[in-house]
């Protein structure tokens, strides 16, 4: 029986062999952009779809330092458990490691390196569990790139319906890049047992959504011009990344992927557990916009 409660499962495995010598002894994800850890934003991202059981996804050697750093998330009213990949067998393994914490319950997927923010990020996460709500299957988010050929690519017909999907293709037949942050019903579990590795011996996401599509059971939404999905691939865009984030907070004086506050506006966390978590970080800019909530309320 399906039960339309969401979970999120955060994928932070991987070797980050494209940043070494600088991930070497640390995972990717953990990273910082600007003034907080990488996977503060994919977080904050699950947070704001209202999803509070969270599983996250590391290597043998990283998946100590993130229960360090996340807990078991009660500090922002969540639920955080962990399980190891062994070997990166392809972010599908995801959805096979995580079958049990799953359930009967729905599925949000969202890749531990991807950066997204923009204004229409909390509608856009409504609409996805929105569909789901109603229909049996999948969503994807479409991105226009210029370059499309390092990402999942998403072709559309006249009317919006997905017509392929693509891996990596050397010839895109869209500008539209497939970000990491994917949800399903609890049916992706069956769906990713049942796909072959492919030629990189991987179990690709792309070939989940396949098979969805396949079914007639996919729909993608157009994340638009609007949002911005940031590249953590390389270290000029981890730059540019830590770039972007500085200038909006410091010209609005609004944070991004500030998790106390999400927490506290959700009214997962009272003001007292805001101030305290504000208190423990005080010698900072990011601990001292965690007090100035409390006090603004
Ligand atoms: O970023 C979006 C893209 O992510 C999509 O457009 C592609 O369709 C999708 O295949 C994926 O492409 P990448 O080549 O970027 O995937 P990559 O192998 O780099 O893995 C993405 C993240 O997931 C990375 O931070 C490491 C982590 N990972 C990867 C694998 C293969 C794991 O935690 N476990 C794994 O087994």
């Amino acid at each position: 029986m399906r039960t339309h409660n969401m979970k999120a499962i955060i994928l932070a495995g991987g070797q980050g062999s494209r940043l070494f010598p600088a991930t070497f002894a640390v995972s990717k994800q953990l990273l910082p952009i600007y003034d907080k850890p990488m996977i503060y934003y994919p977080l904050s991202v699950v947070m704001l779809a209202d999803i509070r059981e969270v599983l996250l996804i590391s290597t043998p050697r990283d998946i100590g330092q993130y229960q360090l750093l996340l807990g078991d998330g009660s500090q922002w009213g969540l639920s955080v458990t962990y399980c190891v990949q062994e070997h990166p067998g392809g972010l599908a393994q995801a959805y096979l490691l995580g079958e049990q914490f799953i359930g009967n319950d729905d599925v949000c997927l969202v890749l531990g390196d991807n950066v997204f923010y923009g204004m229409g990020m909390s509608s856009l996460l409504a609409q996805a569990r929105e569909y789901l709500r109603h229909e049996e299957g999948g969503v994807i988010c479409a991105y226009p790139v210029s370059d499309a050929t390092s990402f999942g690519v998403v072709e559309f017909d006249a009317v919006g319906e997905v017509l392929s999907l693509e891996e990596k293709p050397a010839h895109p037949r869209s500008r539209f890049a497939v970000p990491g942050l994917y949800f399903h019903d609890h049916s992706v579990c069956a769906v990713a047992k049942s796909i072959k590795p492919s030629a990189r011996g991987e179990l690709e996401i792309t070939a989940v959504n396949n098979e969805f599509l396949r079914q007639g059971r996919l729909k993608a939404i157009n994340l638009g011009r609007g949002m911005a999905w940031l590249d953590t691939g390389t270290p000029t865009g981890l730059l540019n990344a830590s770039q972007f984030v500085e200038a909006v907070q410091s010209r609005q004086g609004l944070y991004i992927a500030c998790l106390e506050e999400i927490a506290y506006n959700k009214g997962w966390i009272d003001r007292e557990a805001l101030l305290r978590l504000g208190d423990m970080m005080k010698a900072t800019e990011y601990g001292q916009y965690v007090l100035s909530l409390g006090v603004r309320a």
